[in-house]
């Protein structure tokens, strides 16, 4: 047998040939759009990886090796907004040339990022209408909606050290003592970590309704239906692109984190 090399371990010739543009005639950028979501999908993989093994720590209490890879993910987050500012070297006049091949396709669809939302506390039922054609996504998703997200693993282990942890009252409460009481530093720090994944996230869907708003201005979403049929037009998740984009903004993992500021 050959020894391994570089491209056999990374599987590089499978990975290179990912690549298929739909644009006829052919457009320069849709080679870049195709491989910055792709791109994506692979710390979406990671992030999940990451994010099963800090449920693993949170269960046997391991709180500094916790903490440490909440950072991880932080990190990769961190990496999402400038990499976005790669897509936005695009013109809207050369996204155009190939837009309309992509619908109704939108990272709307991306069942890893709604499994990512799902396991961090967002588990919203409605999303899982658009997998109906899709067993094998829907299986994934109503796997993470059934299984306690980060906030039980994090308040199992509050409650295994003494606190309070039955109502939102008392988990807000518990926290703020964290942040006042001498030797809980290493529960504080915990707790920062995870604040900051959270602000991260959010600053990434800032940072993607800014970009979609810059490319497309006020026109609708390629997923637009997917989007009605998710939520339909009265409703108060607004329906449309950016309109859509806007209200999830306030979408928060660790709500409880936040509120206990106002009392810091
Ligand atoms: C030209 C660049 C992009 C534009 C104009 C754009 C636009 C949009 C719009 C309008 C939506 C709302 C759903 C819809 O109507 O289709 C959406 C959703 C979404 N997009 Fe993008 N997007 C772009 C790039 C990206 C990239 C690079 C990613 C990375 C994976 C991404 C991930 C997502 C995700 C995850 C959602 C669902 C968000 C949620 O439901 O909270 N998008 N995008």
């Amino acid at each position: 047998m050959p020894d391994l090399d570089y491209k056999g371990y990374l599987k590089l010739d499978e990975l290179l040939k990912l690549q298929h543009p739909l644009a006829d005639p052919p457009t320069h950028d849709e080679t870049l759009f195709i491989i910055v979501h792709q791109v994506f999908e692979l710390w979406f993989k990671l992030v999940l990886h990451e994010i099963d093994k800090i449920f693993e720590m949170l269960d046997n209490d391991d709180v500094i090796e916790s903490e440490r890879l909440i950072r991880r993910l932080t990190s990769i987050i961190r990496l999402f907004i400038p990499k976005l500012s790669v897509l936005e070297t695009m013109m809207p006049s050369d996204f155009i040339q190939f837009r309309d091949r992509l619908r109704p396709a939108s990272g709307f669809q991306s069942v890893q990022f709604r499994q990512i939302e799902f396991a961090c506390g967002l588990k919203d039922r409605k999303y899982l209408g658009m997998f109906k054609n899709d067993p094998a996504a829907a299986a994934r998703l109503e796997k993470r909606l059934a299984e306690p997200a980060f906030w039980e693993h994090f308040t199992a282990l509050l409650h295994r050290r003494g606190y309070t942890t039955d109502t939102e009252e008392s988990q807000r409460q518990g926290i703020v003592s964290i942040y006042k009481r001498d030797g809980e530093h290493a529960l504080r720090v915990l707790c920062e970590a995870m604040i900051e994944y959270d602000e991260m996230f959010s600053l990434w869907r800032e940072h993607h309704i800014r970009m979609a708003q810059r490319m497309i201005g006020s026109k609708t979403g390629t997923g637009q239906q997917l989007v009605e049929s998710a939520y339909g037009k009265t409703s108060p998740m607004g329906s449309i692109g950016i309109e859509y984009l806007a209200q999830t903004l306030n979408k928060k993992f660790f709500p409880v984190l936040w509120a206990a500021r106002t009392e810091m």
